[in-house]
Parts: structure tokens; sequence; C-alpha cells
């Protein structure tokens, strides 16, 4: 079950308006970017009480320690006290940032999540990992800090366009092949145009949550949550070091595939399971743009990656049964194997 402090919500605005009524806060602030301040803003607006805006630039670019020091120039210059609330209306690149600005912001104010994309709805908003890029490395200067209130609200993803949409969905899959076979089943039966995203967003955050309070620290079980990141961060950091930007998403549904490839190799996973996978991830997201002999080199970059132990590739595994185990090793070998299988004609 959510908590009280994150919901799901029809009108997210009423929602912030009941919110803020119960509390005294001196000041608010609505930090957005410059797509949600055109596209979603307008939702929420009318039904605010006196606030100010402040707007950043979009993008992971922009996800940095500039942008931080702009949002804390701001809140020093406008006088925010210990006692300002700050929402953060927008994807995960703003969540995670300007929620590291509000949880920072002499010694932390309360903010207010309000994700605008399917990623941050289903991933980034449940879970109080913030944080910020720093020196080429992801998420490296960051904290945790739970929000005062998260609201999840489908209709902002009306506007999202299709390829953000595919970039979340992957997360949803994910969710739903370790937690859930029956929602599995329901999702692969539609096009990514049918989905019912309310029935999807609240299960992956119901499930995300109920891992997260489980082992808040990531001593085992919120491991199963990185299914599909292991050849999948491979792969991403190998089109973004060959200059050939692709989506998270689009990596994980494809690491998903490889990972459930090592499944049935061990004998977890039936053969048409496998194939049920590969054939609606194919569909719904294409087939990544990488040959035989590039295999060699996304399996190296498996080696790197920061959850492994020493020189082991550590792997989640999905279960024909619907759930997920942790801590396989796997052998680079296997990485090509699994990518060969994925590219299979
Ligand atoms: N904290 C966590 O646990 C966690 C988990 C997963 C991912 N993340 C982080 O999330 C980030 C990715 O988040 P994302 O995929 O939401 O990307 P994003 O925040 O960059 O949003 C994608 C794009 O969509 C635009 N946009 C947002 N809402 C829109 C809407 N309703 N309509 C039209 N356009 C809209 C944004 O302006 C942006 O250009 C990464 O930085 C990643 O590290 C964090
Ligand atoms: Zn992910």
């Amino acid at each position: 079950m959510l908590p009280q402090t994150l919901r799901i919500t029809q009108n997210p605005g009423q929602e912030l308006n009941t919110f803020l009524a119960s509390k005294e806060y001196s000041q608010v602030f609505v930090i957005l970017d410059n797509n949600t301040r055109k596209l979603c803003y307008s939702v929420i607006k009318p039904l605010l009480p006196e606030h100010t805006v402040i707007e950043t630039m979009a993008g992971e670019a922009f996800k940095n320690l500039e942008t931080c020091s702009f949002l804390w120039q701001e809140f020093t210059r406008l006088k925010a006290d210990r006692h300002a609330v700050v929402i953060v209306l927008g994807g995960g690149v703003l969540g995670d940032l300007a929620g590291f600005c509000a949880a920072t912001f002499k010694r932390g104010i309360d903010f207010i999540l309000v994700p605008t994309t399917l990623l941050a709805q289903c991933d980034a908003s449940i879970g109080g990992k913030l944080g910020i890029d720093f020196e080429g490395f992801k998420n490296h200067l960051g904290v945790f800090q739970q929000p005062a209130l998260t609201l999840l609200y489908s209709g902002f993803l009306k506007t999202l366009p299709e390829i953000e949409i595919r970039s979340g969905f992957a997360e949803v899959i994910k969710h739903a092949l370790i937690s859930d076979s029956a929602l599995w089943k329901e999702i692969r039966n539609l096009t990514l145009a049918d989905q019912n995203w309310d029935k999807l967003i609240e299960h992956s955050a119901n499930f995300k949550y109920s891992i997260i309070e489980k082992d808040p620290t990531e001593k085992g079980l919120r491991k199963v949550l990185n299914a599909g990141h292991t050849i999948g961060h491979a792969i991403e950091s190998y089109f973004l070091q060959k200059g050939k930007s692709i989506t998270h998403g689009e990596a994980v549904a494809a690491g998903l595939v490889a990972e459930a490839f090592l499944s049935f190799e061990r004998g977890f996973l039936s053969l048409t399971f496998l194939e049920e996978i590969r054939n609606y991830v194919l569909n719904t997201f294409g087939k990544l743009d990488f040959t035989e002999i590039e295999t060699e080199a996304i399996g190296e970059f498996a080696l790197q990656d920061k959850k492994n132990k020493g020189k082991e590739i550590l792997c989640v595994l999905i279960m024909e049964k619907g759930d997920a185990k942790w801590d396989y090793v796997i052998q680079q070998v296997e990485i090509k194997e699994a990518l060969l299988y994925y590219l299979k004609p």
C-alpha cells in the first residue's frame, strides 16, 4: 500500500491546494523546465496559492552543479527561509536535481514531487534518491531524502513524446516481469498506445515503494530493481561512447531480453516465456543498431559496471513465476551469446 505522502491523483492542482492549506509554509516555489512550463504548468497553476516560478533548462546536460548554483542563488535572492516549500514539476532530471537543491538548501527544506514523465512517475520519483551528474559521472553527487508529498497524475503523459513514453515503459515492463506475471500478460497483449497508464503507474509505484521499504540501503532485495540493467547499462555506455544516443529505456529493454536469455540458459525461464519477452520488446522498441562484432565491446562495458564485485559480473535473473533473484555471476562470453540471441533474425 502506498503511504499518505505518495498519491495517485486525477487532480494534482487540487491535491496541492489541499496539502498546502494544511501547512504553514512561508513561501511556495514552483520549479519547472522550459517544456513543463509550456505543457504542464497550466494543470496546477489555477489552484496554487501565491507562488514564485523558477525555470531551468530541460535535459540531462543541465543536471549539473551550474543549475544547482542557479537554484540556490534564486532561493537566496528571493529570501527563502527554512519554512519554504519547493514544488518540482518535471521529469526525472528535474526531480533529482531540484529535490537535491531543496534537500541541501539551509540543511533541507520541504519539497513536493509532481513527476511529469512516465519514467519519473514509475521509477525516479519513488525511493528518495536525489542528485546530479558531475565531471562526466552520472548521479555522482547526491543524497537520500524523501519528499513531503509525491503526486502521480497520468494526464501529464498526453503531451509526452513517444520516445519518452517508451523510455519509461521499459521500467514498467521490468517491474511487471519481476513482480506480477499476470500483469506482464496484460501488458504484452496491448500495444504501447493502448496501455492502461493509471493501472501501470500505480503498480510500479506500489512495487518500487514496497521493495525500498523492505531494503532501503540496497543490501539485498532492492537489487531486483536492477533487472535488465547489467547488460542494459553496458549497451547504453557503448552507444554513448560511439556518440550515438539511445534512451535509457531502449537500452534497458534490450538488456531485459539479453538477461532473460541468461535465465533461460540456466533453466529459470521457458523458451516460450523468453520468446514472448523478445517479441514484445522488438515490436515495441525496434532492434538496436549494433552488429555481432560489437557484442564483444559491449561485454567489456559490463565488466566495468559499478554493481560488480571485484572482477565478477553480477546480474539479476528473471524467474518464470514472476519474480527475480540477484547476484548471479555471469561471464563476459555469456553476454555476447545473449546479445546474439537479441540480434538473431
Ligand atoms: N532518483 C532515482 O531513483 C532515479 C531513477 C531512475 C532515473 N533517474 C533519473 O531520471 C532522469 C531521467 O528522467 P526522465 O526520463 O524523466 O527525463 P527528463 O526529466 O529529461 O524528461 C524528458 C524530457 O521530457 C520533457 N517533459 C517532461 N514532462 C513532459 C510532459 N509531460 N510533456 C512533454 N514533455 C515533457 C522534459 O522537459 C525533457 O525534455 C535521469 O537523470 C536519471 O538519472 C533517477
Ligand atoms: Zn533504469
